[in-house]
């Protein structure tokens, strides 16, 4: 499968100053902000989630990139959370995160988000942030995010949005020309949420970087 000029990025300095960045949430919010018109807050905001699953629970994140959702997880919690990527480059971030916040249990894969070697219902909790903007095919990775969370299993990601602001849309525009993915529309993205089985798909704000949430369909017996 093709990898986007986004995955390839992530490999070289690009990787290095947004892993920088992501960290500082003061410097990101300003960054998305002054940059991008876009508000940042709700990213860091709805990692809250990861601090109430329940013990024994099992939290996938994809793309963990540096692991900058580790910061809400607890050294003594009681859970297994598998931090996968398709970057080398990232997963060493994130290795070296862990070790920096005492979070010797998190495991980490390789894996691309459009098939990801993990097992159907295997995921209590799915975190999927800034990943599905990077990819030419989001939609096979909503797939893959839904096969592998259990019925009832809860779903929380972030994703750039088409609609936005002026200046979003005029860097979109920058991107696409030079052959990057163009992010998905709140309508497309909610469309195939559902289509993947995520019960009534809430996506907040409806424009710029927006927080996705939803649960998966429970199976009759
Ligand atoms: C914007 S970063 C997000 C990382 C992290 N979740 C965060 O919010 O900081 C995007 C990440 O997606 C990874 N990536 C790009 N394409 C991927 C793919 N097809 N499968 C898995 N990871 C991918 C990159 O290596 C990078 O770490």
């Amino acid at each position: 499968m093709r990898v986007s000029q986004w995955s390839d990025m992530f490999a070289g300095p690009y990787g290095l100053i947004y892993d920088y960045s992501i960290e500082r949430e003061w410097l990101m919010r300003a960054v998305g902000r002054a940059v991008w018109g876009i508000d940042m807050s709700a990213l860091y905001a709805s990692m809250e989630v990861i601090g109430r699953v329940t013990d024994g629970a099992t939290i996938l994140d994809v793309p963990c990139g540096g692991g900058v959702a580790f910061r809400a997880l607890r050294p003594d919690q009681d859970v297994r959370y598998i931090a996968a990527d398709l970057s080398e480059e990232m997963l060493g971030r994130a290795r070296r995160r862990a070790t920096q916040q005492s979070l010797s249990r998190v495991e980490f894969a390789v894996a691309d988000m459009r098939a990801l070697p993990f097992a159907d219902e295997q995921a209590d909790l799915f975190l999927s942030y800034n990943g599905l903007h990077m990819l030419e095919d989001p939609e096979r990775a909503v797939t893959e995010i839904a096969r592998c969370l259990k019925p009832g299993g809860e779903l929380v990601g972030t994703s750039l949005l088409a609609e936005g602001s002026w200046q979003q849309r005029a860097l979109i525009g920058i991107g696409r020309r030079r052959g990057f993915p163009v992010p998905p529309s709140r309508r497309d993205l909610r469309r195939w949420l559902a289509a993947a089985g995520i019960a009534e798909p809430v996506i907040e704000p409806d424009h710029g970087l927006a927080v996705f949430r939803g649960h998966k369909e429970q199976t009759e017996d």
